[in-house]
């Protein structure tokens, strides 16, 4: 048993139960089933108590729930897709990018922009040769604690990481009236949602850890991680439709 602050108290069980059930969900969000303002300032609490380098805390959070905006947002999606469908076709001769816009009936988007400026809280060493990647790194922390609520409040969510691209950042500022020196790192929609997300696999924990030194044995070659792409990555999946090969009625096309 873990003990968290004075009173409270989880399972470690409970809290992998947690983390291994959360999967991305990619469609069959409900739109008329609005959270409510408690649910979304829990999520946001627990991205404002994640880790960052530094202590430096670079994020801050757009939430958006007006209707028009987050269907303004998806349209920009759709549009920005069409570079990066291009860039797959023509030279990987391959379709297969996650397309799924069937996030643009989530009820709740929220944006989540870090400020770079915080990393002058980092030694002078770490700034020179780490800052990007401490400040990435701490984006993601609160954006994977955002996620990981969501799960436990039964909800579903997503990465939507094509906002951070030049089109999509500068659009989003724009749309948003987000001052420039911030920078667009995730969209996240959460939301009820009407279909399960598609699980996905991970490679067995025996396969990625060593014990005391790297094993040798373990090193995996050039062809092992063709494999794994080819058979578990998501270059492996179309998940055009959510993961589905069907699309469901409120999928965008
Ligand atoms: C940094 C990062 C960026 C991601 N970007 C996207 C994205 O743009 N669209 C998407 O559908 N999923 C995105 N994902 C989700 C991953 O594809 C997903 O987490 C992975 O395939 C494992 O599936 P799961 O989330 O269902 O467990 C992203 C995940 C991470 C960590």
């Amino acid at each position: 048993m873990v003990e968290i602050g004075l009173s409270s108290t989880i399972e470690p069980q409970q809290l992998l139960d947690l983390m291994r059930f959360r999967h991305s969900s990619r469609s069959g969000y409900v739109e008329n089933k609005p959270l409510s303002d408690e649910q979304i300032e829990t999520i946001l609490q627990a991205a404002r108590v994640a880790p960052s380098a530094g202590n430096a805390q670079p994020w801050e959070f757009i939430v958006i729930r007006d209707r028009d905006t987050r269907h303004r947002i998806a349209d920009l999606f759709k549009h920005q897709l069409r570079d990066k469908l291009e860039l797959e076709r023509t030279i990987r001769k391959s379709s297969r990018i996650g397309a799924s816009i069937g996030w643009r009936f989530a009820p709740v988007l929220i944006l989540v922009v870090g400020d770079p400026r915080t990393s002058e809280s980092f030694p002078l060493r770490t700034l020179e040769d780490k800052a990007e990647s401490h400040f990435i790194s701490s984006l993601a922390n609160a954006t994977l604690q955002m996620m990981l609520m969501a799960q436990c409040m039964g909800l579903g969510c997503q990465y939507i990481s094509d906002v951070a691209s030049p089109y999509f950042s500068l659009m989003l500022k724009h749309l948003l009236d987000i001052p420039p020196q911030l920078r667009v790192y995730h969209l996240v929609p959460f939301g009820y949602v009407s279909v399960a997300a598609e699980p996905s696999s991970r490679r067995p924990l025996e396969a990625m850890v060593h014990y005391e030194r790297y094993d040798r044995a373990k090193e995996r070659t050039a062809e092992d991680i063709q494999r794994f792409l080819q058979e578990e990555s998501i270059q492996s999946k179309n998940y055009q439709w959510g993961g589905s090969k069907t699309p469901t009625s409120q999928d965008d096309p």
